[in-house]
Parts: structure tokens; C-alpha cells; sequence
């Protein structure tokens, strides 16, 4: 699978305009309790928030969210340059500033972050592990990393959901999208990701500790919270 950044921006760029519409049609518009949900975990923590970074931001369904917590600055990063255009046009709060950056050189000090959260971004990073240490990089220390992501899941019931999202989400995105590529790739790449056993074991090796999942849809869709060592 290309995971290459040209070819993820490129994609992105392209279907940006029907990003959110079919995002909020394809999931029924449950990925936007996932998303409340993170918000409502972060208050429940005793964890800093005054420095946020939502990576892999898109058009600003997670980073609206996160503004709830009153941060200093949220930082909503992003490589695709029409998916920011997009949510700049939802805001102009000056908390929130727009990054067009790779997730693999994250313009910040090191230690300097509190929390970064990544909403279904980081299954299309190509060099996954170095970005990991990146992260790492750039959080304080016990900053917390929150990933939301769909995860390759073999069970029963998921093999049918598989269905719909092999051959019906795949039709009806390209074509509403008009991209030839994008909604087939999204069912290829969470096929082709790790199990959400699997994906904690490898983020653990780049010093997060504390996993905990939330199992948000069929095991396949799931919220992971780590900590940096
Ligand atoms: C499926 S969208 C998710 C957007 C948003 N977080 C959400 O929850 O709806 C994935 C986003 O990841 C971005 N992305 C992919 N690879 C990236 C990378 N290496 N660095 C930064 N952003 C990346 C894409 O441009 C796209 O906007």
C-alpha cells in the first residue's frame, strides 16, 4: 500500500470537500461520540492541558472538541494543505493554530507538549515507529498520547461488517468523493494495519507505558490512551 506522503496528501487533498459529509454518513455519525468521549476522559484526568497538539487534524472534528479543555494553545497539525483549509474556514478562535506539517518532524522543543491526541491519522503514517519517537519527543514527560483509530480485527462479526466496508463503503465514497483511489485504500489500509494488541505491543517499545483501550465499535474501531515513560 503507497503510504507515501506524496501520494496521502495528494489523497487527501483531493477528497477534503467531502471529507466530513461522508465521514459523518459512513459511521452514522457515531464517530462524533468517539470523539466527546476523549474530552470527557482528558477531564477526568489530573493530566496538564495547557499545550495540545491534535495530529493528523484534519478538517477539525477532534481539535474543535479539545478546545473544551481551555488549553493555552492547541496545535492542529496537518500535511494535507485543503483539509486545514477547511477548518480554518470553521474558526477563527485564536487558541487554535493551524501547522501544515509530517507527523515525522513535529516543529516543537523537545518536552514541551502535554497532550497529543491522533484521530484516525496514524494508520496512514508512513514511517509509523519514527513518528512514535517523535511524539515522544516532543510530549512532557507522563504526557499523555490518545490515538482513535479502526484496527484490522478477524472476528466473526467483523468479517461481516467487512462487507459493507469492503464493497459498499468503497463504492459510494469513491463516488461521492470523485476520487478513483480513496475509499478503497481506507478499507486496504485498516485490513493491512496492526490488531490493537498488536499496535500497543509496538508502542510500548517507543516508551509509553499505561495503555488503556476503549473498544469503541466491533473491536475494530478503539480509543488507546498511553503515557510517556
Ligand atoms: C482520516 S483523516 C482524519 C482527520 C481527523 N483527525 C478526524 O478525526 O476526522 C486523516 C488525516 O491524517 C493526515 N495525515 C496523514 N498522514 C499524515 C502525516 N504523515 N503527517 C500529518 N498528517 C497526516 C491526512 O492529511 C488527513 O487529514
Amino acid at each position: 500500500l503507497d503510504k507515501s506522503r506524496k501520494k496521502i496528501q495528494g489523497m487527501f487533498d483531493e477528497i477534503a470537500g467531502k471529507y466530513d459529509f461522508l465521514n459523518h454518513l459512513f459511521t452514522l455519525k457515531m464517530d462524533l461520540k468517539w470523539r466527546r468521549e476523549i474530552v470527557k476522559e482528558i477531564q477526568k484526568s489530573n493530566s496538564r492541558k495547557d499545550f495540545i497538539i491534535d495530529l493528523a487534524t484534519g478538517t477539525g472534528d477532534l481539535s474543535f472538541e479539545l478546545l473544551q479543555l481551555s488549553p493555552k494553545k492547541l496545535f492542529a497539525a496537518d500535511i494535507s494543505f485543503n483539509m486545514l483549509a477547511l477548518q480554518k474556514k470553521k474558526t477563527s478562535n485564536p487558541v487554535l493554530v493551524l501547522l501544515q506539517c509530517d507527523s515525522l518532524h513535529l516543529p516543537f522543543e523537545d518536552n514541551s507538549i502535554d497532550i497529543i491526541t491522533i484521530g484516525f491519522g496514524i494508520r496512514n503514517f508512513e514511517f509509523m515507529e519514527k513518528c512514535l519517537d517523535e511524539i515522544n519527543r516532543v510530549l512532557k514527560k507522563n504526557g499523555q498520547l490518545i490515538i482513535i483509530e479502526m484496527f484490522s480485527n478477524d472476528d466473526f462479526k467483523t468479517k461481516l461488517f467487512n462487507f459493507y466496508f469492503g464493497k459498499v463503503m468503497p463504492l459510494v465514497g469513491n463516488m461521492i468523493s470523485g476520487s478513483k483511489y480513496a475509499y478503497s485504500y481506507l478499507h486496504k489500509s485498516v485490513a493491512n494495519f496492526y490488531p490493537v494488541e498488536d499496535f500497543i505491543t509496538i508502542t510500548e517499545k517507543h516508551n509509553f507505558s499505561n495503555f488503556r483501550v476503549k473498544n469503541n465499535f466491533l473491536g475494530v474501531v478503539n480509543t488507546v490512551y498511553f503515557q510517556k515513560l
